[in-house]
């Protein structure tokens, strides 16, 4: 039978590398004009009327640190619309496979590291941003209990923080590797002497380049048929003040760094233990470097459209 693959959130950051990707001919695109996945009877429409044979669900609303602190009710509710009515009507409509993007978020904010799959809700979770991982948590209960109750093949991941070409690169709105790259250029075009970052730049974060993330999700897509997460990662981190030197050394800025230190750090480390996808056979290439040579040449090619 020829598959007709559905990618909820294609033109997003993960959702156009999982396109690109794809073979073209068996894809199913629909834009949020064509279909807003909040409205339920559209959605049931949709999947009546496609009938998708398999279900990529990267459309969620997703954010920085602010945005997920100043907007939980919008990041509770916009999130669980969409999985609840997309996962739903993936089993209504008999589709073959669903592949739910969770995030890291999900993990206690006090977890042992690395952050392992068993780890998930044996603890208080980060106040800044719960509304999100709850309604993340509730997707995989929901991945794990259609599969209990319907026999639905339904899977879920959790990637670490992702970047790469069509990222967002507001200056506040998005995540620290984005909002770094966009700092910096600016200081170099418009000749400044100085940066100044948040914090003391010693928080430990893990990097996975959008390409590695879009194949670790085909992969699992073809290999894993199991219920309970799965973690997407390198499984290595590095301090946001070497991720600041790498990022100023690619864009070329020659100024001084300023750490402002009264404004938070967040969690000291966050690195996912990433032995489970690793032993299914799956390992993430790009280097660091790379990827953010990658993702700033993107942004100088997209500069005149990217959100500022
Ligand atoms: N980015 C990260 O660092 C990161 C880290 C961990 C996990 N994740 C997870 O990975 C998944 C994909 O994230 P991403 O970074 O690719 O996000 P993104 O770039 O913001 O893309 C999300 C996509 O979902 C679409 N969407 C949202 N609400 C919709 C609605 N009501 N109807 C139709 N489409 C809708 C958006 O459409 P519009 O373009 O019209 O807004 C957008 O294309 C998410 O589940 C996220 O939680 C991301």
């Amino acid at each position: 039978m020829t598959k007709k693959i559905y990618i909820a959130g294609h033109r997003g950051l993960v959702g156009s590398s999982i396109t690109k990707q794809l073979n073209k001919n068996q894809l199913l695109l629909k834009t949020r004009q064509e279909l807003n996945l909040h409205s339920q009877n559209s959605v049931k429409d949709f999947f009546e009327k496609e009938k998708p044979t398999q279900v990529y669900l990267a459309a969620a609303k997703v954010g920085g640190i602010l945005a997920n602190k100043t907007q939980k009710a919008d990041f509770i509710y916009e999130n669980l619309m969409v999985q609840n009515n997309v996962i739903h009507n993936a089993y209504k409509s008999g589709v073959d496979k669903l592949l739910f993007l969770g995030s890291s978020c999900i993990y206690p904010k006090n977890c042992p590291q690395p952050m392992s799959e068993t780890d998930l809700l044996t603890g208080k979770l980060e106040e800044t941003n719960d509304a999100y991982a709850i309604a993340k948590i509730a997707g995989i209960v929901m991945c794990d209990s259609y599969r209990d109750q319907y026999d639905c093949n339904f899977i879920s991941c959790m990637p670490t923080n992702l970047y790469g070409p069509k990222d967002n690169f507001h200056l506040k709105n998005s995540h620290v590797l984005p909002a770094m790259i966009h700092k910096f250029h600016l200081a170099k075009t418009q000749n400044e002497n100085k940066v100044t970052l948040w914090g003391t730049g010693s928080p430990m974060r893990e990097f996975l380049y959008v390409d590695d993330m879009a194949e670790a999700c085909i992969f699992l897509m073809e290999n894993y048929n199991e219920k309970g997460l799965v973690n997407i990662g390198t499984g290595q981190d590095v301090t946001i003040k070497e991720l600041a030197d790498f990022i100023r050394e690619i864009i070329g800025f020659t100024g001084e760094i300023i750490w402002d230190t009264s404004k938070p750090d967040g969690t000291a480390r966050k690195l996912l233990n990433v032995d489970k996808i690793n032993k299914l056979g799956w390992k993430a290439k790009t280097s660091l470097q790379e990827g953010i040579e990658k993702s700033y040449q993107w942004f100088l090619s997209n500069y005149q459209n990217i959100k500022k």
